[in-house]
């Protein structure tokens, strides 16, 4: 069926890209989970729009399951193909298709990276703020599949703010034209919003139109050691009444030992349990003071152990290094991620329950905590001891992550802040999502993809 299903694929899209070796099968069929093994059909990698709606058209016809497939740096499973899917890589759509200078939009194609768009918005002296560590590799396509959200949501929010428009494949191989860039759009449901967090069940991206903004004021970045978890919070607060921040991030001391054994620069003497890194506009000295004022009081109200202020371009690099090298360094370690968040104000009554249950169902395993603890996202990565066996290891890490759901949801939180729910948390979207919530997604999945090809198995079970 295969060979034949693809042979009529090739007969109708001619100049269609396909992949079958099995090194692109392995490549293309896996994400930074890298716990499914990847067993796709074959890789397309259209390079139009009409190519994509061949594509999807021929699997509605022969039922194949597509999965659309960006930077692949995803961390929940959302773009594996371990069930014979066909693998839609967006990544030779990849081009800047034009720049708005009254919009003030950028339009693009799904498979450009994030840092590429960073690069496109500074030569018209605007900013894409939109960021996060894997902006290198990651696409704008996948950052939209998942509402992606990064170190800046502080200051400009999660990347549904910055689309102003969307062109969509539909299920059913329909191109929609959401939005159309459009501020003011009072005209029944906003399907473009609709996709972003989609994460590939609702609709192929194949056009962005992104919003770009003024850069910011120039900043600080300040390292500051914690006593303990109670000062995090409270850091948060006397450091957002007083400054203007635009990331404020943490991580524990596990985290620095990983990631100062990955070369990482220490920047602060001595043993502290928390860290944070700050960055806050900083344009003149009366900033400067404030910044400075902001960090005596918490001194003084024995909130900060230590701290240091980046002295230039490249320190300010290493104290961020600090905290974006935090993934990297983990990943030889096999961590199984919870990507999860609360509101800002039940942060620290909730720090201090999953506290208590992580160390209670961890007690001989490394957990490593950081993340964007100003907008309430926690990252939770358990290191997998050498000793215990993957399956046994996830097992253990599913039992505990149930615990963890239950307790996200007695505080009102959710089990995927930023990262998307993909594989490895749909059995754990009712914790978030409520009964009546998962009835209407599954009727909205079904009238944008009547045959269920898209992306199937992911979101839901
Ligand atoms: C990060 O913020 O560094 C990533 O989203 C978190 C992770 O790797 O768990
Ligand atoms: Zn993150």
């Amino acid at each position: 069926m295969t060979v034949e299903a693809l042979a009529d694929l090739s007969r109708r899209l001619p100049d269609l890209r396909l992949l079958t070796e099995a090194g692109d099968l392995e490549h293309y069929g896996r994400d930074w989970t890298r716990r499914w093994t990847p067993a796709p059909m074959a890789i397309a990698l259209p390079a139009s729009i009409e190519e994509v709606q061949g594509i999807v058209r021929w699997a509605n016809e022969r039922k194949v399951a597509i999965v659309p497939s960006g930077g692949r740096t995803g961390l929940s499973g959302g773009a594996v193909a371990a069930q014979g899917e066909l693998v839609l890589s967006l990544s030779r759509m990849n081009r800047v298709l034009g720049f708005d200078v009254v919009d003030r939009t950028l339009a693009v194609q799904p498979g450009i990276a994030l840092e590429t768009v960073h690069g496109a918005a500074r030569e018209h002296g605007l900013i894409y703020p939109v960021d996060f560590a894997a902006r290198g590799s990651c696409s704008i396509g996948g950052n939209i599949a998942t509402n992606a959200g990064g170190i800046r949501v502080i200051r400009y929010g999660n990347t549904r703010e910055w689309i102003a428009g969307l062109k969509v494949v539909a299920g059913n191989g329909e191109l929609l034209d959401l939005n159309r860039g459009l501020i003011k759009n009072s005209s029944g449901y906003d399907l473009r919003q609709l996709m972003i967090g989609s994460e590939g069940t609702l609709g192929i991206v194949v056009e962005a139109t992104l919003r770009l903004t003024d850069p910011p004021p120039a900043s600080q970045v300040m390292l500051l050691a914690l006593p303990n978890m109670d000062a995090l919070m409270q850091v948060f607060a006397l450091f957002r009444a007083g400054l203007s921040l635009q990331a404020f991030e943490f991580f524990t001391d596990i985290a620095l030992k990983h990631v100062l054994a990955h070369g990482a620069q220490r920047a602060i003497d001595g043993e502290h349990p928390y860290y944070v890194v700050t960055e806050f506009d900083a344009p003149d000295e009366r900033a400067q003071e404030a910044a400075m004022t902001a960090f005596e009081q918490g001194v003084e109200q024995g909130l900060i152990s230590d701290g240091v202020i980046a002295q230039s371009d490249a320190q300010a690099a290493a104290l961020w290094r600090l905290r974006e090298g935090i993934t990297e360094s983990l990943a030889s370690h096999k961590p199984y991620k919870n990507d999860i968040s609360v509101r800002i104000g039940a942060v620290s009554a909730f720090l201090h329950d999953i506290q208590a249950l992580l160390s209670r169902e961890y007690p001989h395993i490394d957990v490593v905590w950081f993340g964007h603890i100003g907008d309430g996202n926690l990252h939770i990565n358990v290191l997998k001891p050498e000793t215990l066996s993957d399956a046994d290891f996830i097992a253990q890490c599913e039992h505990v992550t149930k615990l963890l759901a239950d307790t996200l949801h007695r505080h009102g939180g959710s089990i995927s802040a930023e990262h998307g729910i993909g594989l490895v948390k749909r059995a754990y979207l009712e914790s978030t999502r409520s009964a009546a919530e998962i009835a209407l997604m599954r009727g909205v999945k079904t009238v944008f993809d009547p045959n269920g090809i898209l992306n199937p198995g992911k979101l839901f079970i």
